[in-house]
């Protein structure tokens, strides 16, 4: 048994208190499906962040998609600990990670944990990794609306900003509009909709093809009453740069998708500022 599985759930409650009472702002990025692109917002947001000169963390509890430090670039980082605090691994000056990736022995094992455990790592993730003084916590949750994302999403401190992933086709906004209603239920701020993969603008003649539609992500956050952070097209270079796990966000700040991303933090920083 280790230490932590020896404290009372009291002093486990405290600690996760202590440790994110020094965290300024926590962000978490959600979707309502998978594959619309949740972790790359959520590691593009923290780059773009960090770039700014801001402390920031980001979190991956996305368990059975732990795609954060291969984004970043450093899935094959191992834990260190000082005493009881695990360190979250190093990305840049400003940037740190902690992801269920670096706990795993290799990438192809399922984890197979029941409920209880993955939400115990969890807390760990909020208590025992030692974030120091952060801006920004940034946290990659788990897609869709069901008992996961509810579980993880009532550990978290109160007073979160959610950002809503989603496509522009009506599917994924239908399951959009369920993440912004199960945001407002958790009582999160709902910091705005991100429409992702809107367009991808023609190598040869510059024009934009709307491969998913365009717009709808706009569209259905006016409908829901809630802010529209920004639109960002497809582009073929993030899947390449995301594959290498370089920072081609802040690499390439005037390629489209960078620059989108640019303006969505923006977005983000202003509204949070100004509450
Ligand atoms: N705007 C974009 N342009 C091009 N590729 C993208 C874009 N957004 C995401 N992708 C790619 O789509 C795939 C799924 O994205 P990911 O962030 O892993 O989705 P999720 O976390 O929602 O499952 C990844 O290969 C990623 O590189
Ligand atoms: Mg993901």
């Amino acid at each position: 048994m280790t230490g932590s599985e020896k404290k009372s759930q009291i002093e486990e409650n405290q600690q996760v208190i202590e440790n994110m009472a020094r965290i300024k702002h926590t962000i978490v990025v959600m979707s309502g499906k998978g594959g619309v692109g949740k972790s790359t917002v959520a590691v593009s947001l923290a780059l773009t962040l960090a770039d700014e000169g801001h402390k920031v963390g980001i979190m991956d509890v996305d368990i059975h998609g732990p795609d954060v430090a291969k984004l970043l670039g450093v899935e094959d980082a191992r834990l260190q600990s000082t005493g009881e605090m695990i360190i979250p691994v190093p990305v840049n000056k400003n940037l740190t990670a902690m992801s269920m990736a670096f706990l795993l022995e290799d990438r192809d094992t399922p984890i197979v944990w029941r409920g209880p455990l993955k939400m115990g790592a969890i807390k760990q993730f909020l208590g025992e990794v030692a974030w120091g003084d952060l801006d920004y916590l940034v946290i990659d949750l788990p897609p869709g609306t069901g008992d996961e994302p509810l579980s993880v999403a009532q550990l978290l401190p109160d007073g979160a900003w959610a950002v809503i992933v989603t496509t522009p086709q009506d599917l994924a906004l239908l399951d959009s509009r369920k993440a912004v209603r199960f945001a407002q239920q958790l009582k999160m701020n709902v910091a705005g909709v991100v429409e992702n993969m809107a367009g991808l603008e023609c190598p040869h003649c510059g024009e934009m093809i709307d491969l998913f539609k365009r717009g709808g992500g706009e569209a259905a956050a006016k409908e829901m009453g809630v802010n529209f952070l920004g639109r960002v097209p497809i582009d073929p270079h993030m899947v390449i740069m995301s594959d290498l796990g370089q920072p081609y966000v802040v690499d390439e700040p005037d390629e489209p998708a960078p620059k989108a991303f640019h303006e969505i933090s923006k977005n983000l920083e202003k509204m949070i500022g100004a509450s």
